[in-house]
C-alpha cells in the first residue's frame, strides 16, 4: 500500500435535481498574486435568489471543493432549508480546477499548467466573486455566510480568516484544519474507521482485521482466482500481485467510505447505501469465522452491499480505485502534493487494516515522479492559523465523531468566536445534509447552534453598517 493520495469528499451523489438554480460564469485571473500573467478564465457558480430580500438578505456562499459544484449544492440541504427564513440569496462557487471551472480546459491538470491548483487563488477567485456579487461596493451592503463541508469547511472557515471585511462568519462543517503534519496523530483517521466498526460489535473489527493476511494467501493461489472471481463477482480476475493489491486498497477504501457515510437514513450517494451502512454490514461478521473460505465469502457479501445496493452493478471494478467518476476529483491528487500535506498510517494495533507507517520521504518522491512537484508540509499550517486560531473569529467547526476526518477537527471551542459542535453520533458533515426524520437529536440541535451564530454574525453586519 502506498501511502495514500485521499480524496476527502467521496460523499457525493447523483444529481437528484431537487434544488433549482441559474448556472453563471464569472471570469477571474489565472494568477492573482503576480502581475506577469495576465490570462483570464471563468469560474462557474450557481445562484438562486427566490427567497432573497434584495434590500439586505445575506448571501449564503458555498466555497466549492474538490468536485463538480452541482454536487454539493445538490446535497448542502441545511443552506436550501434555512434560506428561506432568512431571505437569503444562496450562491454555490466552484473551485477553480474542478468541474468546468479548468483554465486550460482538458490540459489544466498537466504539468505545465497545474501551478495555479492552489487554495489562496481559490479563495481569491471567492472573494473577487463576491465583490462582483456586490456591486463593487465599498461599503458591502448584503452579510456574507460562507459554508462548506470537507475541504470546502477548511475554505469556509479560511475565507473568513482571510477575508473578514467580505465574510461576517463561516459554518465549516468536518474541516480537518488540523490534519497538517505535527498536528494530528498520523494514525487517528483510521482509528475513527475502525472504532466506527468495532461499534456494531468486536467480531466485526475482528473479521475485517483477520481478512487481509487471508485474501491476501488465499488470492496468490492460482486454484483460487476462479473461485475470488465468481464468489464476490468482480469484473476481472486477481492474477498477480498488483490486482492484489488493488483489491486490497479498493477494500480499505470501502471501510473509510462506510465510515464516513455512515448517515441514519438510506442514501442516493455515488454508492447507494443503506441506512447506517456499517451496522447493515456488520451483520455479516457477526460471529468469529475460522474457516477462510467462510470468512472471505461474508467478508464477499460485505463488497456486495457497497458495490450493489441499488442492485445495478454487474460486477465489482476494483481496479477503478478511489477515483469515482461523478466527483471528478483529480485535482486534489495535486493538491495533496503540494500544500494540502495530511498525513496518515496504520499500525495494526489500534486499527483494523494491515501496518502502513507514515512515510514522507516516500510520499514526497511519488509526488515528484507524478507531478514535478515536492510537497510543502508547513505551507497550509503558515498560511492558515495552525494551531492558533484563537486570533480568529466568527467560525463555528463542527465535526461527527463517526467521521474519520474528526481526526483533524477542531473539537474544542477556541474562543467566545471561534466555536466547536462535537456532533456525537454524527457521519461527515451531516449537519449540512438536509433534515431526516432518523435524524438524531445531537444533529437537530448541531443546525439550531448554526442558526443562532448566523443570526448573531447578521446582526453584527448591520450594526458595523
Ligand atoms: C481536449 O479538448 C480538446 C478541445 O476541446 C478536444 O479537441 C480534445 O478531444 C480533448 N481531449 C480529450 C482527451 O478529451
Ligand atoms: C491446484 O490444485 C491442483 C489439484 O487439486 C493441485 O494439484 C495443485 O497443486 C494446486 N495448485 C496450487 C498452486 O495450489
Ligand atoms: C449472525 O447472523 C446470522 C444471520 O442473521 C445469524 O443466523 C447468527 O445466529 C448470528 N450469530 C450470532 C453469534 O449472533
Ligand atoms: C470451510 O468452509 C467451506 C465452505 O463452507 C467448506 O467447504 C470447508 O469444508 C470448510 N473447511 C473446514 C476446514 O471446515
Ligand atoms: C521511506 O521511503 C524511502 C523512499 O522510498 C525509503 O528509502 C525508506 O527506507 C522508507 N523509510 C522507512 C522507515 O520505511
Amino acid at each position: 500500500m502506498l501511502p495514500k493520495l485521499l480524496i476527502l469528499t467521496l460523499v457525493v451523489a447523483l444529481a437528484k435535481s431537487e434544488y433549482k438554480y441559474e448556472t453563471k460564469y464569472f471570469k477571474v485571473p489565472l494568477d492573482h498574486f503576480g502581475y506577469q500573467r495576465s490570462e483570464e478564465f471563468q469560474i462557474k457558480y450557481l445562484v438562486n435568489d427566490d427567497y432573497w430580500n434584495t434590500n439586505n438578505g445575506p448571501i449564503f456562499f458555498y466555497t466549492g471543493n474538490e468536485g463538480q459544484i452541482e454536487v454539493f449544492a445538490q446535497h448542502t440541504g441545511f443552506m436550501w432549508e434555512i434560506a428561506q427564513e432568512f431571505n437569503a440569496k444562496i450562491v454555490f462557487a466552484e473551485h477553480r480546477y474542478y468541474g468546468t471551472s479548468m483554465p486550460f480546459g482538458n490540459k489544466s491538470l498537466d504539468k505545465e499548467h497545474v501551478g495555479y491548483l492552489t487554495s489562496a487563488q481559490a479563495l481569491a477567485d471567492y472573494a473577487d466573486l463576491l465583490d462582483h456579487l456586490q456591486d463593487h461596493a465599498v461599503k458591502p451592503k448584503y452579510p456574507v455566510i460562507a459554508f462548506g463541508g470537507s475541504y470546502g469547511g477548511m475554505l469556509a472557515a479560511y475565507f473568513r480568516m482571510k477575508y473578514p471585511h467580505l465574510v461576517s462568519g463561516a459554518i465549516a462543517a468536518s474541516a480537518p484544519v488540523h490534519m497538517y503534519p505535527g498536528m494530528a496523530p498520523c494514525d487517528a483517521y483510521f482509528r475513527i474507521v475502525t472504532s466506527s466498526f468495532a461499534l456494531e460489535g468486536q467480531s466485526c473489527r475482528d473479521n475485517i482485521k483477520r481478512s487481509w493476511k487471508v485474501l491476501r494467501n488465499f488470492a496468490t493461489s492460482a486454484n483460487n482466482t476462479a473461485w475470488l472471481k465468481s464468489k464476490w463477482n468482480l469484473c476481472d480476475p486477481v492474477k498477480n500481485t498488483t490486482d492484489v493489491q488493488q483489491l486490497v486498497d479498493f477494500l480499505q477504501s470501502m471501510y473509510e467510505t462506510l465510515a464516513m457515510v455512515n448517515y441514519p437514513f438510506e442514501s442516493d450517494f455515488l454508492v447507494p447505501l443503506p441506512a447506517y451502512p456499517v451496522r447493515v454490514v456488520c451483520q455479516y461478521l457477526n460471529e468469529t469465522f475460522n474457516n477462510n473460505t467462510v470468512l472471505l465469502e461474508q467478508i464477499g457479501k460485505v463488497l456486495d452491499t457497497f458495490t450493489n445496493y441499488d442492485k445495478k452493478s454487474k460486477c465489482v471494478d476494483y481496479k477503478k480505485g478511489s477515483d469515482y467518476g461523478n466527483l471528478d476529483a483529480s485535482g486534489w491528487d495535486y493538491q495533496a502534493c503540494t500544500e494540502m500535506v495530511m498525513p496518515m498510517c496504520t499500525n495494526g494495533q489500534y486499527d483494523m487494516f494491515e501496518v502502513e507507517p507514515w512515510n514522507f520521504t516516500r510520499f514526497s518522491e511519488d509526488c515528484h515522479a507524478k507531478f514535478g512537484v515536492y510537497p510543502q508540509p508547513d505551507a497550509a499550517r503558515i498560511a492558515y492559523g495552525g494551531d492558533r486560531l484563537a486570533a480568529a473569529s466568527n467560525i463555528v467547526f463542527s465535526n461527527g465523531l463517526l467521521d474519520p476526518w474528526t481526526a483533524g477537527g477542531i473539537l474544542n471551542t477556541v474562543s467566545e468566536s471561534v466555536e466547536a459542535v462535537v456532533i456525537l453520533n454524527g457521519a461527515h458533515h451531516l449537519d449540512l445534509m438536509p433534515s431526516h426524520p432518523s435524524d438524531p437529536s445531537t444533529v437537530v440541535y448541531a443546525r439550531d447552534f448554526h442558526k443562532h451564530r448566523i443570526q448573531k454574525w447578521i446582526r453584527q453586519f448591520r450594526k458595523m453598517n
